[in-house]
């Protein structure tokens, strides 16, 4: 067995993680991260899109906003389609100037590798077997395997950034661990494709098909995503008839925009609200998708994930560089409180947004009526605005 000393082992090498070390390795605290799948696989999947401006900074503060700044989107504004018309929401109006940037994770995530590259970080991919050990002890460990060869990592703390799916969370006992849970009833079948985006902005779209949404990751890339029931499988879906449904569920005027070209990348995720408590278990601590998931929904999930490892961050640079443990003591409540808030908007613009599939009459008339009134007041679209750029950290 060859055993690693380091300050902090991080579980799961997506975006948290990455973020994290790289925060951690610039002030001079080590740390080593643990993926179990390749750098390919993980540079593979297409997920989120849009950033706070929060997540933006962090980015910059970790040394990796370079690219970030020369190729992302600043976004001014969004709109929202319902009953045949396109109302914008208006973000600088409403927060004195706050935007969201669109950027890809898949480009986030590529930014943060290469900077963990170029500092010479420890990220160890294909670990498998990932285990935390002796959570209570002043000294925790974490074993693997590394081409059939076990493996142990000596540390004082363990996070565990290692999503929805991770073993991290699921190491703490069941007694101590409260889950939160909300499994809607339909999912988002999402398409990537090399297509000049429809709109500049993004489009969210009501509609009594279904949800619809029109993103994009630059001027030749698209991202399209429709509302569509969990029986569905992505190879039920053609090309032809991914466009076809996305257009009954736009307005006319912006369908007839439409270029459609082949996919090049066609997935369908299910939407859930999901929170475990607490977010820290004797020296293990959890962030980002490994203790919450929202629906995606006003793009909040990546964006929770980095206000998780703004405060673990500040949490571990007062431990280790003034003694301070207060931060690390409150960081579970902490982030509890912005991660419900972000729960709750999610939550929110799922139901204002989407066809339920068994609502009601009275369903669709409130909803209708939530609509009307966001588009009718100032006060509805500021408190929009103002979870959608993200709340303060
Ligand atoms: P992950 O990205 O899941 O990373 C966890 C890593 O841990 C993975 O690389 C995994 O391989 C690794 N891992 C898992 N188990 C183990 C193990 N046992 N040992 C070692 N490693 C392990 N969010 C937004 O903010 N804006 C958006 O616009 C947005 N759109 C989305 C669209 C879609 C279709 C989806 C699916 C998600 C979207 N999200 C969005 C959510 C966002 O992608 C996630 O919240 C984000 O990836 C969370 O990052 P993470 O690092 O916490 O977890
Ligand atoms: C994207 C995803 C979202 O969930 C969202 O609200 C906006 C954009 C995207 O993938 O581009």
């Amino acid at each position: 067995m060859s055993t690693h000393q380091t300050q902090v082992v991080i579980i799961g090498g997506g975006p948290s993680g990455l973020l994290l070390s790289q925060l951690l390795h610039r002030t001079g605290i080590s740390s080593i991260v643990l993926e179990k799948h390749t750098r390919e696989h993980v540079l593979g999947r297409i997920r989120a899109g849009v950033l706070e401006h929060g997540f933006v900074n962090l980015m910059r503060e970790a040394g990796c906003g370079a690219r970030m700044d020369r190729e992302g989107e600043i976004h001014e504004g969004f709109h929202i389609a319902h009953q045949g018309q396109l109302d914008r929401v208006d973000l600088a109006k409403h927060t004195g100037g706050d935007t969201v940037m669109v950027y890809g994770q898949t480009e986030v995530t590529r930014d943060l590798y290469e900077a963990r590259d170029a500092m010479g970080g420890t990220v160890i991919h294909e670990a498998q077997n990932v285990q935390p050990h002796a959570l209570r002890d002043v000294h925790p460990f974490v074993t693997w395997e590394q081409n059939g060869e076990a493996q142990r990592a000596e540390c004082d703390f363990i996070v565990g950034a290692d999503g929805f799916h991770g073993v991290s969370r699921k190491s703490i006992p069941s007694d101590v661990l409260k889950e939160y849970e909300k499994v809607y009833p339909f999912g988002w079948l999402g398409v990537l494709s090399e297509t000049p985006p429809v709109a500049e902005e993004l489009i969210y779209a009501r509609h009594e098909r279904g949800f619809a949404l029109c993103s994009l990751r630059s001027r030749v890339l698209s991202r399209y995503y429709i509302q569509v029931p969990l029986t569905d499988r992505v190879e039920d879906w053609s090309d032809a008839a991914f466009w076809q449904e996305l257009k009954r569920r736009l307005p006319e005027e912006v369908a007839a925009g439409l270029q459609t070209g082949p996919s090049i990348e066609k997935s369908i995720a299910p939407l859930r609200s999901f929170v475990a408590e607490p977010m820290r278990y004797g020296n293990l601590f959890l962030a980002g998708d490994a203790a919450h998931i929202v629906p995606p929904t006003g793009a909040k999930g990546l964006n929770l994930a980095a206000s998780d490892i703004h405060y673990l961050y500040h949490g571990f640079l007062d431990h280790y560089l003034k003694g301070d443990s207060a931060g690390l003591d409150s960081y579970s409540e902490q982030a509890l409180a912005r991660v419900w808030k972000a729960e709750r908007f999610s939550w929110w613009m799922t139901n204002l947004l989407h066809r339920a599939p068994e609502g009601s009459e009275t369903d669709l008339r409130l909803q209708r009526a939530d609509l009307d009134y966001l588009f009718s007041s100032d006060a509805a679209q500021a408190s929009l605005v103002e979870n959608y750029v993200g709340l303060p950290y």
